[in-house]
C-alpha cells in the first residue's frame, strides 16, 4: 500500500491522534487526555493500534516505581518521635517514665530509637534514663525532618522513585505500616518515520460518516457526506465462526440436487438380512461378496427372521430356476438360513429395494445419502464405513438413455462435466454401467448404475423399468477437494476445518 493509500485510509481518531503527535513526536494517554485531545483512553489506545499496525506510530510501555502511604493517618497524629519532641519541648529533656505516660502502647520506646537513630537526642545511662536533646534534635522541634517531608508529600499523592531520597524511603519502608511500592505501568506513543511522512503530506481532520444509515439515503444528506474509506489490507483477526463440516455440507449440496430433481430421501436400518442386502437383489448365495472377507456378520443377532413365506418362496424359486421370470437362475439350493444371517448393509441398495418392495408402481423417485459397511482393510482409498449415494426411479418410459443423461445430469451438477460410461456387471442390473470422471489427468471410477433385472422386480410385481445407481460419495469429496488420503476427510483436524476456506 503507498502512502496516500494510507492517508486516505485513515479514520477521524488516527487523524487527531497523528496530529497530537505531530508537535511532540510522543505522548501518553493520559497527556491527551488531559489536554482534552481525546476524551477516554481506550478513544486513544484504539487509534494507536491501528496506527502501530499500519506502522505510524509505535507504541512503548515503561513501568516505574512509585510509593504510597499505607495511613494517611499518621499525618495528623505524627511519628513518636515527632509526638516525643513535642513532649520534651523546650525543656531539653524528659524522664523516661513521663515519656512513656505522654507516648502510651509501646510508642515511647519507639520514639526513643528513632530519637537516638536520627541524633536526636541522648539518653543517660544512669537509673533515670534521661533523655536529652542533642542541638540536632533542639533544631528540629520547628521544621520538619525530611521524612515527615515525604510522607506529607506522599499523603497527596504517590510519589515517583525517580523523585524519592533513597535513604529516606529505606527507612520509611523499614517502618510497619507506613509506606508501599506500588508498579505504575505507561505507555507511551510516538512517530515513526513513515507516520512523519504521512503527516507531512497533510492530514485533514474532518467528520467522518463510518454508516450508512436509513436516515443519510432518505434526507439525501448521503450526497454531501464524507465516508470513511475501508481499507481492506489491514490486519484484523481472523474470526472462526461455527460452521457445519464440509462433509455435511456436500451431502446438503446433494440432497438439495435430488430434492430438487422431484426426488424424496429414504433410508433403513444399518442391520439387515442377507435376504434384503443381497438375495433379493439376485446375489447368488456363492457370490465372493458375500464372504466374511467382505462383509460385516453379527453374533448379535446372527439371524433375522424373514417372515414373509410368499416372498422367501419366490426369491427361492428365481435363485434355483428362474421362477418364471425367462432367467435360467443360479441352480443348486437356496438356503433360508444364510438368507436370515444379520449383517451390517453392504451397500444402501437395500434402501432402494426395500423401497421399491413396498411401492411398485411409477411414480416412484427416491434417493438416499447414507452409510454403509464393507470389511476392508483401511488405506487411502478405502474405509470400512463409508457413504453411497443411491436412488431409483421407476418410469414407464425408463430406459438406459434416461439412466445416463440423470448420472450425467447429477454429476454435471456437482461440477464435473467431463464423465464416462463404461460397461459394468452387476447381478442385480441388466444393462449395468460404471461412471467414471475425468480428473487430475485420470479417469476415475465413481460408481455404478443399471436397470434391474426381472429376477429382482418379479417377485414385487413391478411393472416398469427401474433405473438404480450408486455412487461413492466420499470419492466425490476427494475429487471436489482434491484429497488424496480418503481418512483424511475424517481425521477432525481443527486447524484445517477452520482455516480452509475450500470447503
Ligand atoms: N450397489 C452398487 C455398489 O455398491 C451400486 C449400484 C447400485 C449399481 C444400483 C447398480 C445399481 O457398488
Amino acid at each position: 500500500m503507498n502512502t496516500s493509500e494510507i492517508r486516505d485510509g485513515l479514520s477521524h481518531n488516527e487523524k487527531r491522534l497523528l496530529l497530537a503527535l505531530k508537535e511532540t513526536g510522543t505522548v501518553t494517554p493520559a497527556e491527551l487526555i488531559a489536554s482534552r485531545t481525546f476524551d477516554i483512553e481506550v478513544e486513544v489506545m484504539g487509534a494507536a493500534s491501528w496506527l502501530s499496525s499500519k506502522g505510524l506510530v509505535r507504541m512503548d510501555e515503561s513501568s516505574s516505581k512509585f510509593y504510597v502511604m499505607i495511613d494517611k493517618g499518621i499525618i495528623s497524629k505524627g511519628l513518636p518521635e515527632r509526638r516525643a519532641l513535642a513532649a520534651i519541648g523546650d525543656r531539653g529533656s524528659i524522664g523516661m517514665a513521663e515519656l512513656a505516660s505522654c507516648l502510651p502502647g509501646g510508642d515511647d520506646k519507639i520514639a526513643v530509637g528513632w530519637l537516638k537513630r536520627k541524633g536526636l537526642a541522648d539518653i543517660s545511662k544512669d537509673e533515670e534514663r534521661t533523655v536529652t536533646l542533642t542541638d540536632k534534635g533542639k533544631a528540629a522541634l520547628t521544621g520538619k525532618m525530611k521524612d515527615e517531608e515525604m510522607l506529607e508529600r506522599m499523603s497527596k499523592g504517590a510519589v515517583s522513585e525517580n523523585d524519592a531520597d533513597i535513604s529516606v524511603i529505606k527507612d520509611l519502608k523499614g517502618r510497619q505500616g507506613m509506606i508501599d511500592e506500588k508498579i505504575i505501568t505507561e505507555r507511551s506513543i510516538s512517530l515513526t518515520d513513515l507516520g512523519k511522512k504521512i503527516i507531512k503530506m497533510g492530514i485533514e481532520v474532518k467528520e467522518e460518516v463510518t454508516q450508512l444509515t436509513v436516515e443519510l439515503i432518505q434526507s439525501g444528506r448521503w450526497k454531501d457526506a464524507e465516508f470513511r474509506r475501508y481499507d481492506v489490507q489491514t490486519f484484523a483477526p481472523s474470526a472462526f465462526p461455527a460452521k457445519k463440516h464440509p462433509l455435511s455440507r456436500l451431502a446438503d449440496e446433494i440432497r438439495n440436487i435430488f430434492v430438487q430433481m422431484g426426488f424424496t430421501e429414504i433410508d433403513e436400518e444399518y442391520v439387515q438380512p442377507a435376504f434384503w442386502n443381497m438375495d433379493v437383489l439376485f446375489t447368488p448365495q456363492d457370490h465372493p461378496a458375500r464372504d466374511i472377507q467382505d462383509t460385516f456378520y453379527l453374533s448379535d443377532p446372527s439371524s433375522i427372521r424373514i417372515d414373509d413365506a410368499g416372498l422367501v418362496r419366490k426369491v427361492k424359486d428365481i435363485h434355483e430356476t428362474g421362477g418364471g421370470t425367462g432367467s435360467a437362475g443360479w441352480g443348486g439350493t437356496w438356503s433360508v438360513e444364510k438368507a436370515e444371517q444379520a449383517l451390517l448393509r453392504t451397500h444402501t441398495t437395500v434402501n432402494t429395494i426395500k423401497h421399491l418392495s413396498a411401492h411398485p408402481d411409477p411414480p416412484v423417485k427416491v434417493f438416499s445419502l447414507s452409510r454403509i459397511f464393507r470389511n476392508e482393510s483401511i488405506d487411502a482409498t478405502h474405509l470400512p464405513e463409508f457413504t453411497q449415494i443411491e436412488g431409483i426411479i421407476v418410469d414407464e418410459k425408463g430406459d438406459f438413455d434416461m439412466l445416463v443423461s440423470l448420472v450425467k445430469g447429477f454429476y454435471g451438477r456437482m461440477g464435473f462435466d467431463k464423465i464416462r460410461i463404461r460397461p459394468a456387471y452387476f447381478p442385480y442390473t441388466e444393462p449395468s454401467l460404471e461412471i467414471e470422471v475425468f480428473f487430475n489427468g485420470k479417469w476415475m471410477e465413481l460408481g455404478g448404475a443399471g436397470i434391474f433385472r426381472p429376477e429382482v422386480t418379479a417377485p414385487f410385481n413391478v411393472k416398469y423399468p427401474v433405473l438404480a445407481w450408486g455412487f461413492g460419495f466420499e470419492r466425490l469429496a476427494m475429487l471436489k477437494w482434491n484429497i488424496k488420503d480418503i481418512r483424511d476427510l475424517y481425521i477432525s483436524d481443527m486447524d484445517l476445518l477452520r482455516k480452509n476456506t475450500i470447503f
